[in-house]
């Protein structure tokens, strides 16, 4: 058969013929293979979300999530093309101006995937009118500073928290453009929750929410992991 390599069944992405292994998604073979699909929602320790639809490619023509739907044999996956990264830029461009992204103060400016994520496919600027919401910063805990404008709501902290640490420490509430983070604890406040910086959830968010304090910009702003090589060279790595 065409795609049955002996080494076993393969798909192709953009015309490269990839392995995968039973179960697979689309995400985990490619990421398993050293190939790069945007995405933001996605980590490689957790099961897939599907919100963020960075990682929509087209499967035999049709829109769907990378990290959703299933590898098979003889799948022909487009991923890098002018009209899918269009349209990630444009999903970019909407989750900066619903929240407040200021990246030159930001302490995860060069460690952040949305940030890289916008270099990569070329964003320049918002496009969009920003929202301006307003989001206060928690500042309760001793030890974790959380500053919600950096928010996407990709709820990784969410499933850390609830699946490995075992706290529910975070949830997501709201509805529509009011969807936000919230803490899991009477007061709402983090210094109220049981959390502490050793906790999964203390490290997973891949933007600047979820900051360790007295840690301020320890590596310096050029010597960080997307100032050294884009996002789109991570290999397979699929997560800082
Ligand atoms: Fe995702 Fe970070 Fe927001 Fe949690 S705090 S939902 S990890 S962006
Ligand atoms: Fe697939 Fe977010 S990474 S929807």
């Amino acid at each position: 058969m065409r795609y049955e390599a002996e080494s076993g069944p393969t798909f192709t992405l953009d015309g490269e013929e990839l392995p995968f292994h039973p179960g697979d998604t689309l995400l985990q073979a490619a990421t398993r293979a050293g190939r790069y699909i945007p995405h933001l929602c996605w980590h490689p320790d957790f099961a897939a979300h599907g919100s963020c639809r960075i990682c929509t490619v087209k499967v035999g023509g049709r829109a769907g999530a990378a990290c959703t739907v299933r590898a098979a044999a003889g799948l022909e996956v487009e991923s890098h093309t002018e009209e899918l990264n269009e349209q990630r830029k444009t999903l970019l461009q909407m989750l900066f101006v619903e929240g407040n992204h200021f990246c030159p103060s930001c302490e995860k400016s060069g460690n952040c995937r949305l940030q890289a994520t916008a270099y990569d496919v070329g964003m320049e600027g918002p496009h969009f009118e920003e929202f301006y919401p307003d989001r206060p910063v928690d500042a309760s805990h001793p030890d974790i500073l959380l500053d919600f404008n950096r928010c996407i709501l990709c709820e990784l902290c969410v499933r850390a928290s609830r699946d490995v640490d075992g706290k529910d420490v975070f949830a997501i509430g709201g509805h529509g453009i009011g969807t936000h983070l919230l803490v899991n604890s009477e007061s709402g406040k983090l210094a109220d929750t049981a959390m502490t910086l050793s906790d999964r959830a203390a490290s997973v968010c891949p933007v600047g929410v979820i900051l360790p304090k007295r840690r301020g910009f320890a590596v310096p702003i050029g010597q960080r992991v997307y100032d050294l090589k884009p996002v789109s060279e991570e290999g397979g790595e699929g997560a800082p």
